[in-house]
């Protein structure tokens, strides 16, 4: 039958949703897949019905794609998809409450507070030290987020995040390395670690420039990375998440690892993670799409 892959969307991730679905349709069609691309942003779901898919890949990022509306609708139209079900898009799509289940589950997440226009911001810092991390509770791709140095900075991050969400977190700054862990199916794939000479990894690092590097083998001695797996196993399962998607951690100076978020549809772009991880795995990318594909209806 017919597969859509829906991509584009209106979320201020959208110039990336358009190359992770490009990627995905181009493969789809070198696999002999009779796979047509759609844009919701363009089609709305009336355009999608008009479609009658058989099922549909989602590869979407941001809010209206990745946060469980979606999902919802498609159940209702009973279309088969990709990936998460409505509560663990939803849950994924919110890093606060996501560490809400992580901590009463005892998994490791950094303290967070939420900020409002009139936070104790003293306070704040106080709770959580500097540096500290500002981020929109929604938001993809590091879309609004700040690194916060002094207490002074602390209010204007929150307002570049403001731009972003109504809800708004400060974090707590882990000082160390930074893994990702992607997962297919049963199968949890390589981590690898990221690093970004002189920086942070923000969105020119992670979409336009050449100088991150991404370390695969990621570093860790093979019990490490064992435990990194489970860790991020576990934090997958604790949100109800399913199919595939990707988990960020950071490791701090005494080796401790700490949940960042889970992304129930990660980027699929030619600069992307889990393309590159599931490659050292042995999964091409076609290979790659076709596993995904395969979760829809499961
Ligand atoms: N939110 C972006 C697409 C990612 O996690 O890869
Ligand atoms: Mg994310």
């Amino acid at each position: 039958g017919r597969v859509a892959v829906l991509f584009g969307g209106a979320s201020a991730e959208r110039e990336v949703s358009l190359k992770s679905g490009a990627a995905v349709l181009a493969a789809l069609q070198r696999q002999g897949v009779d796979a047509i691309g759609f844009d919701p942003a363009d089609g709305g779901l009336v355009g999608l019905e008009a479609l009658a898919p058989d099922r549909v890949f989602i590869a979407l990022h941001g809010r209206g794609g990745e946060d469980g509306t979606l999902q919802g609708a498609l159940q209702l139209l009973d279309i088969p998809y990709t990936g998460s079900g409505v509560l663990a898009s939803a849950l994924g799509m919110d890093k606060q409450r996501t560490k809400l289940v992580w901590q009463a589950l005892g998994l490791p997440t950094p303290e967070s507070v939420m900020l409002g226009p009139d936070a104790d911001w003293q306070a704040v810092v106080e709770r959580l030290g500097l540096p500290l991390i500002v981020k929109p509770v929604h938001e993809g791709s590091t879309l609004g987020i700040s690194i916060v140095d002094s207490r002074d900075a602390l209010e204007a991050a929150y307002r570049d995040a403001a731009r972003f969400d109504a809800r708004v977190m400060a974090e707590r700054f882990i000082t160390g390395a930074e893994y990702t862990v992607s997962l297919l199916g049963d199968e949890v794939l390589p981590a690898i670690r990221v690093e970004v000479p002189g920086g942070f990894y923000d969105y020119e690092a992670k979409y336009v420039s050449d100088d991150t590097r991404y370390h695969l083998p990621c570093g860790l001695s093979a019990d490490e990375e064992a435990d990194l797996a489970a860790l991020c196993r576990d934090a997958f399962t604790a949100i109800g998440a399913e199919g595939w998607g990707r988990v960020d951690v950071m490791r701090d100076g005494q080796g401790r690892f700490w949940l960042i978020e889970v992304n129930t549809v990660p980027g699929m772009t030619d600069h992307s993670l889990v393309p590159q991880s599931a490659a050292h795995a042995g999964i091409d990318f076609d290979a790659l799409v076709l596993r995904i594909l395969a979760t829809a209806g499961e």
